[in-house]
C-alpha cells in the first residue's frame, strides 16, 4: 500500500469505490475498448490528518491539451472569482507594482480580473487548450505544471510574488511538497498563498462523496493544511468558508510569524474536533453513509425506469463520473446527460457511457426527472430552469440526501 503523501506513514483505505475511469475523460464510442480505469480508494492518515487517494493517476492522463473542464461555463463562478480577486487586491496587494501568480488558472476566469486592472500576473496552467483560451483573453499564461523548479524560474524572470493563488487546484497536486517548497521560495516576506478547495467538513456532513475522483488527491481540513504548512515553515493565518463547489474552504498562508493568526483558524479547528475529523470512526461512518446513499439512488432510478418515466442527467460534471460509475447508472436508467460544454457534447460519459447531449436537447424534450449532477450549481440552474418545473419536470438530488424535490 502506498504511504501517506504528506508524512509517509503507512496508509489503510477506509473506502473503495472499485474501478473508476478518468472523471473528465469524456470519450467517443470507438475509444470504449481502451478506456483507462484505476482503483479509486480513499485513506485517512491519523498522524497528519490528511484524507487522500490511496492510488493515483499520472498527471498527463488528466491534464492535457484536451482537458474538458472550462471554468468559465458557470456565470456564478465568474462572479465568485471577481469577488475573490477584489478581496485579494484589497487585503494583500499593498506594495507598489504587485505580482500575482495563479496555479491552475484554467481559462483565465480569476486572472482576467487582475489583467483588466493592469496588475502584473502570471497563470500556470498545464492543460494547453484551456491555457490558450486564457491567453486569448489577454491573461499572461504559461502551460506548465507548477512545482519547485518552475517557482525558481519565475523568481528569476518575474521576481517574488505578493500573492500566489489557487482555486480547485491544490487538492489536485499529489507532489504537494514540491509545490509548497516552491511557494516558500517565490513569496515575498509578506507574501501570501491563498487557495480554496472542497472542504472535508462539508464532504463528511453532506455525504458529498462525488467530490472524490482521480483529480482530487487531497480532501483538506484546517488541521491537515496546518500540519502541511508547518513542514515548510509556512503558517495558516486565516480560513474563510465558501459556498462554491458544494462547500469549500479558502486557506490563507504566510511565512511563519509574518502575520497574526485570525481567531477563525482556532474556531474552525474546534469545529473539526466536534465533527470528529481526527477520528477513524468518522470515516467508517462516512463509508456506511455513502453506501446507503448509493443504494437509495439506484433504487429510486430503478423504480422510475420500471414505471416508464424518463430521467436525464443535468450537467456532465467531473463529480458525476463517481456517481454514475459507483451507483451503476446505465443509459437505461439515465437516458442522457445535458451539458453546455461543446467539448463534452456528442461524447459519452466516462465508464458508464451515458450519452452527453447539448443543453438544447434537454430544453426541446424535457424528461420527467432531471438528475442534478450539477447540484453545486443548483441556485444558478434552478433560476434558469423555471420552465422545466412549470412543465411538470422534477429534480432528483442526492446531496445531502437522495430525494425528489417538490
Ligand atoms: N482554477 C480553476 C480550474 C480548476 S481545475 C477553477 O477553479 O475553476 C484544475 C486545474 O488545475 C486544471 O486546469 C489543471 O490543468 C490544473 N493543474 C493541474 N495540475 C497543476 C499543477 N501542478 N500546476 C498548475 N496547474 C495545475
Ligand atoms: P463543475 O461542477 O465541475 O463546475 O462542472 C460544471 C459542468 O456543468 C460543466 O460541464 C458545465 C455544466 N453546466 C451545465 O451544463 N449547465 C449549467 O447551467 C451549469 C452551471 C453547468
Ligand atoms: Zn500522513
Amino acid at each position: 500500500m502506498k504511504p501517506c503523501l504528506i508524512c509517509e506513514r503507512p496508509l489503510e483505505p477506509f473506502l473503495s469505490f472499485g474501478k473508476m475511469p478518468i472523471a473528465n475523460g469524456f470519450l467517443c464510442a470507438d475509444q470504449f475498448s481502451d478506456e483507462y480505469f484505476f482503483e479509486l480508494k480513499v485513506a485517512f492518515c491519523e498522524h497528519c490528518r490528511m484524507v487522500q487517494l490511496a492510488e493515483l493517476v499520472e498527471r498527463e492522463r488528466m491534464f492535457h491539451e484536451n482537458y474538458a473542464f472550462f471554468s468559465s461555463t458557470s456565470t456564478r463562478m465568474a462572479q465568485h472569482f471577481q469577488k475573490f480577486a477584489a478581496w485579494v487586491k484589497q487585503t494583500y496587494l499593498s506594495d507598489e507594482d504587485p505580482f500575482v501568480v495563479e496555479l491552475g488558472s484554467n481559462d483565465g476566469i480569476m486572472l482576467q480580473n487582475f489583467a483588466e486592472a493592469n496588475v502584473r500576473h502570471l497563470g500556470i496552467e498545464p492543460s494547453a487548450n484551456v491555457a490558450e483560451a486564457a491567453s486569448k483573453k489577454g491573461v499572461r499564461t504559461i502551460s506548465q505544471f507548477f512545482d519547485e523548479g518552475l517557482a525558481s524560474e519565475i523568481l528569476v524572470t518575474d521576481g517574488p510574488a505578493d500573492a500566489i493563488l489557487g482555486a480547485n487546484v491544490m487538492c489536485h497536486i499529489p507532489y504537494i511538497h514540491s509545490v509548497f517548497a516552491g511557494v516558500k521560495k517565490l513569496l515575498k516576506p509578506r507574501g501570501v498563498l491563498v487557495f480554496e478547495d472542497p472542504y472535508l467538513g462539508d464532504i463528511v456532513e453532506k455525504i458529498s462523496y462525488d467530490q472524490i475522483y482521480d483529480e482530487h488527491a487531497f480532501y483538506f481540513s484546517a488541521e491537515s493544511v496546518s500540519f502541511l504548512a508547518s513542514l515548510h515553515e509556512l503558517e495558516l493565518i486565516d480560513v474563510l468558508p465558501q459556498h462554491v463547489h458544494g462547500g469549500s474552504m479558502r486557506y490563507v498562508l504566510g511565512h511563519r510569524g509574518a502575520y497574526p493568526i485570525s481567531p477563525a483558524v482556532d474556531r474552525l479547528r474546534e469545529k473539526e474536533a466536534t465533527l470528529g475529523l481526527a477520528l477513524p470512526e468518522t470515516y467508517a461512518q462516512l463509508r456506511r453513509n455513502i453506501e446507503a446513499s448509493r443504494d437509495q439512488l439506484r433504487q429510486l432510478l430503478e423504480e422510475f425506469r420500471n414505471a416508464g418515466q424518463r430521467v436525464a442527467g443535468y450537467a456532465a460534471t467531473s463529480k458525476s463520473t463517481t456517481v454514475t460509475n459507483y451507483c451503476g447508472l446505465t443509459p437505461q436508467l439515465v437516458e442522457f446527460i445535458s451539458d453546455t460544454t461543446p467539448i463534452k457534447q456528442g461524447k459519452f460519459s466516462p465508464g458508464a457511457h451515458i450519452p452527453v447531449r447539448p443543453y438544447e436537447e434537454f430544453k426541446a424534450n424535457y424528461p420527467d426527472y432531471g438528475l442534478l449532477f450539477g447540484w453545486n450549481h443548483a441556485e444558478e440552474i434552478m433560476a434558469k430552469e423555471q420552465a422545466f418545473k412549470a412543465a411538470g419536470g422534477k429534480w432528483i438530488i442526492y446531496v445531502p440526501r437522495v430525494q425528489v424535490l417538490v
